[in-house]
């Protein structure tokens, strides 16, 4: 299983914010606050590790902690994470941190974190007062926190983190998810746009490296027509975990022209004749799907002796 740690530490709650955001985007995950107890950092494949900036006093807990614990993150995917106002200062605070846990190559993440000052405790407000009247800056509210930053940093994390290890040849991998497709004729595919959301069971076609689904119509529609984006997925039920088969694709959508040549081969291909489908009293839609990335969840590359998860882009 590739699981996530995530340890933060947070003063006035921001820092816990984004790390609860970040432990449901990387699940399966396990979300820490370093002040509370902290589970064997051992068993984890990836960690991360997100803490606010103050200054001198940035990552205070977690340093403490990572001075008094020793661990070998040689073979741990790591990403750092800092909350604050300054990306220069989250760069500075971000290397001391990974000196100190003497890890190269580290993945790093700054996130604008905000200041309101009626939520400071007098302390913090008296020496940030007198820090604004230093540097000559007013004494007022600063920065914005805006969950959709967290969530965009918590795509391109789960990027990183579900990397392979082993990863497979590409022409290995595209032959596998090929013989999937095949095996299976049915998916799901999930269109939206704005507040709407679908999700809808369809049978598929797939020919020359794109899918195509025959459709008298209906509200997948709302979706496709405004949003050319659609994510597509093919999987087997669950029997154990020795047994976990499942391909989520992401594509871009587009509809056939009634009676155009690739509307035609489609028909063709499902053996249906062209006349049988212009005497229909209805319209018969079809609409195909071009995959950019393939994610492929696949016992089978494990016995192979690759990781259970590999990856496809299209070029
Ligand atoms: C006393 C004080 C000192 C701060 N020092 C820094 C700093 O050195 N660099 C920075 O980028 N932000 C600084 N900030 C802004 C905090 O990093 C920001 O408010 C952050 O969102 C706090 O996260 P938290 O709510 O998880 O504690 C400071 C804030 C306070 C109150």
């Amino acid at each position: 299983m590739n699981s996530t740690l995530i340890i933060y530490e947070s003063k006035y709650g921001t820092t816990q914010k984004v790390a609860h955001i970040l432990s449901l985007i990387l699940g399966p995950s396990k979300l820490c606050n370093i002040e509370e107890k902290v589970p064997d950092v051992n068993i984890y494949e990836n960690i991360v590790i997100a803490f606010p900036l103050y200054e001198e006093k940035s990552a205070h807990h977690i340093i403490t902690y990572f001075k008094d614990h020793i661990y070998d993150f040689s073979k741990k995917k790591v990403c750092i994470v800092s909350v604050g106002l300054s990306k220069s200062d989250g760069i500075k605070y971000g290397l001391r941190l990974k000196d100190l846990i003497k890890k190269n190559d580290i993945y790093y993440h700054f996130i604008k974190g905000q200041l309101v000052i009626e939520k400071l405790d007098d302390k913090d407000k008296i020496s940030l007062e007198s820090y604004c009247k230093k540097i000559k800056i007013p004494f007022v509210d600063m920065g914005k926190f805006e969950d959709k930053k967290v969530i965009n940093a918590g795509i391109k994390i789960k990027e990183y983190f579900d990397r392979p290890k082993n990863e497979a040849p590409r022409e290995v991998i595209r032959k596998e998810i090929e013989e999937f497709i095949k095996e299976n004729n049915t998916c799901s595919i999930s269109t939206g746009y704005e507040d709407f959301l679908r999700s809808t069971p369809i049978e598929y076609e797939y020919f020359q490296g794109n899918f195509y689904f025959i459709s008298e119509g209906g509200l997948k529609f709302v979706g496709i027509l405004q949003n050319k984006n659609i994510s597509v997925s093919i999987y087997e039920n669950y029997t154990d975990m020795n047994h976990l088969n499942g391909l989520q694709i992401s594509g871009e959508v587009e509809l056939l022209d009634y009676w155009s040549s690739e509307y035609e081969k489609v028909l063709k291909l499902k053996k249906i004749g062209v006349d049988r489908f212009k005497n229909l009293p209805i319209s018969m839609n079809i609409i195909k799907v071009k995959p950019s990335k393939f994610e492929f969840l696949y016992s089978k590359f494990k016995e192979m002796g690759y990781d259970i998860k590999q990856n496809l882009i299209n070029a």
